[in-house]
């Protein structure tokens, strides 16, 4: 990336986050602003060839602005970690950019008005493939890029890689990482799923994946385990302040 590029896509990220900062018009922003919590904008790298999208802060994430910096989060960098990467060389954020009150779901117009943000991120970005944790993220890219029509369960379709076909863009659907914390057998579920990653590190997209057909599968057994955010009991943090300039 150019010096350039390299302020374009940071003067545009900052301009995501400035706005988002001061959007009283946001469904978040008053449980936001009466918790004195952050706005959680995103992380990493701004050429980042692999962009991941959870579903919505959870309480440590919103105390310092960071993504998944709580439990989930530990076992996120654990994945990396498996296909030797780290934060520094991916972007991660979520769908939602506020913490919802307690942990809970995120609501229709909270998704309608957060997801635009994201939509922005991946226009600045351009990652190779997007990443999405858990069900939230799953549906609304899938539908967002034209495959609603082979979207289902999450313990259907995670760990596949669907191909946006106007794009050298591809989606992989994991599950989200808090699925590990509550059901430890599914730590290796989810580590076997990572490894397709891998075939997005490289300088080219890997066209010829989807040579035969717009899926691929790194996995095709059906456990049912739940999906999305658990209520963690996470241990209280300092608040840092200096994050909030994270985006
Ligand atoms: N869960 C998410 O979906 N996102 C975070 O940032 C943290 C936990």
């Amino acid at each position: 990336m150019t010096e350039a590029e390299k302020e374009l896509r940071y003067n545009a990220l900052k301009t995501i986050r400035d706005g988002l900062v001061k959007a009283s018009n946001a469904p978040l922003f008053k449980y936001r602003t009466e918790n004195k919590y952050f706005p959680v904008i995103g992380e990493g790298a701004h050429d980042a060839k692999i962009m991941f999208v959870g579903e919505a802060p959870g309480e440590t994430e919103a105390k310092t602005g960071r993504p998944f910096c709580g439990a989930a989060g530990k076992f996120l960098d654990v994945m990396l970690d498996s296909i030797g990467m780290d934060r520094t060389t991916v972007y991660i954020t979520n769908l939602v950019k506020d913490r919802p009150p307690g942990n809970r779901d995120p609501l229709p117009e909270e998704i309608a008005y957060y997801s635009p943000l994201l939509l922005e991120q991946i226009e600045i970005i351009k990652p190779r493939s997007i990443v999405t944790l858990g069900r939230y993220s799953m549906a609304f890219l899938m539908n967002h890029f034209g495959l609603g029509n082979q979207l289902q369960s999450i313990s259907k379709i995670h760990g596949q890689v669907f191909h946006v076909k106007d794009r050298d863009m591809a989606i992989v659907t994991l599950y989200h990482p808090a699925v590990a914390l509550y059901n430890g057998g599914m730590r290796e579920t989810l580590l076997k799923d990572f490894a397709v990653l891998k075939q997005f590190l490289g300088d080219e997209f890997p066209e010829e994946l989807f040579e035969k057909s717009s899926v691929v599968s790194a996995q095709s057994d059906d456990e049912d385990a739940p999906s999305g955010p658990v209520a963690l009991d996470l241990p209280k943090k300092e608040l840092l302040p200096e994050q909030t300039t994270l985006f």
